[in-house]
């Protein structure tokens, strides 16, 4: 690892000094190698089912050498399905359709799952692809009905979707950052319905979150503790940052790409404002690393070795493409800011070609605190990534 951090400081003053062709993003070159990769994946995944418990279906990460499946009812099950459903979009070939269809019908009996709020991963990641991508109207009625499981969980008093269930002994009604990517399967839910009863949740949540979990500096609390009868704020925690008080790099890039999702729905400038405010915590952070992949919170204590998370860094790119169409005045610099991350992600995070399983990034961290998938490829910063690449290639104005 710090031999590839020297080689990485080495790359950037070497592409800091060449032409300006040297440090152009090749989203195409990029896109070619990961599509190439994730047939490894295919290969590597249907080979762990063969020896895996029944319902391990769904590859989460790589870890001390084996490929990691899991059921449909872990929040990263929908990731692998959406990812394929961006090779068919890149490719347009008949087996990525295919397979893109079959895992996707793997995870659908989860629209019915209300014991999660993470149904915007897993359902609409997948189903939203294959509607967009098929116009299938089978996918319209999984999406209708992952947003009624998921509008169960609102509570009208507190004004916000509880996200977990476990940890009932300390906290009553949990929400965390994170849960503002959930909101982007109410809108569509309300679009595809015309039942304005998402739409009212989804803004109601975000509405909530902007007024209690941020701090004067824009940066976000991970877990806001509500009380479910009263809706007063109980508490501001943390579960895989560093601290109560830190800046999570993961929860950081949540909120980025939430609040951006949530002006693409609604327009209202208070979430293109708190994108933009949260856009300029992360990209003028003093601790973001000059190849911009955040180390796992930004208020590691051990930084510089503190490990990084690439996942991070893939989800804030993504929004940034995003956001850089809403707000003329900085989209140069927002653009400017995702192509130089993902220059970096790809030159210096990928696996090499055909190793571990066929993930495309390594370096992401999952859980800290607990130990847990510290410095691992992983399934959700791939999607993002290839999001990214994606969105990369749109025309320009
Ligand atoms: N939503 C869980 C995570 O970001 O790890």
């Amino acid at each position: 690892m710090n031999r590839h951090f020297r080689l990485l400081g080495l790359g950037l003053l070497l592409s800091a000094a060449g032409p300006a062709a040297a440090q152009q993003l090749d989203a195409r070159k990029a896109l070619k190698a990961a599509e190439k990769q994730y047939r490894v994946l295919q290969v590597e995944t249907d080979k762990a089912r063969r020896s895996a418990k029944p319902g391990q279906l769904t590859p989460r990460t790589g870890e001390n050498g084996q490929l990691k499946l899991v059921g449909t009812p872990d929040w990263t099950s929908g990731f692998y399905p959406a990812s394929l459903w961006y090779l068919y979009e890149l490719t347009r070939k008949p087996a990525w359709l295919r397979a893109a269809r079959a895992e996707t019908q793997c995870i659908e009996p989860e629209q019915h799952n209300t014991t999660t709020h993470d149904l915007g991963f897993m359902v609409y990641g997948p189903a939203g692809h294959a509607l967009r991508l098929t116009q299938d109207a089978h996918y319209r009625a999984v999406i209708i009905q992952a947003a009624r499981s998921l509008s169960t969980r609102f509570n009208p008093r507190a004004g916000v979707i509880r996200s977990w269930d476990q940890h009932k002994d300390s906290w009553q009604f949990p929400v965390i950052i994170d849960n503002m990517m959930n909101l982007e399967l109410l809108f569509e839910a309300t679009r595809l319905s015309g039942d304005s009863t998402f739409w009212r949740v989804a803004v109601t949540h975000a509405n909530t979150t902007l007024r209690h979990h941020f701090r004067p500096d824009n940066s976000s609390c991970h877990v806001v503790d509500y009380d479910p009868q009263t809706g007063a704020v109980r508490g501001r925690h943390t579960a895989q940052g560093y601290a109560d008080e830190s800046a999570w790099a993961r929860g950081q890039a949540w909120g980025l790409y939430g609040y951006t999702l949530c002006y693409r729905y609604t327009r209202h400038p208070a979430y293109l404002a708190q994108a933009e405010r949260i856009a300029a915590f992360i990209l003028r952070h003093p601790n973001l690393p000059a190849d911009r992949v955040p180390y796992w919170d930004y208020n590691a204590p051990d930084l510089p070795t503190a490990p990084r998370d690439a996942s991070a860094a893939a989800i804030a790119a993504s929004a940034l493409y995003e956001l850089a169409g809403y707000a003329p005045a900085q989209a140069a610099y927002y653009r400017q800011q995702a192509d130089a991350t993902l220059r970096s992600l790809s030159r210096q995070y990928t696996a090499p070609a055909g190793q571990h399983h066929g993930f495309l990034l390594l370096h992401s961290t999952g859980h800290k605190p607990a130990g847990s998938e510290i410095d691992v490829p992983i399934c959700y910063a791939d999607y993002y990534y290839l999001e990214a690449l994606l969105r990369a290639r749109q025309p320009r104005p």
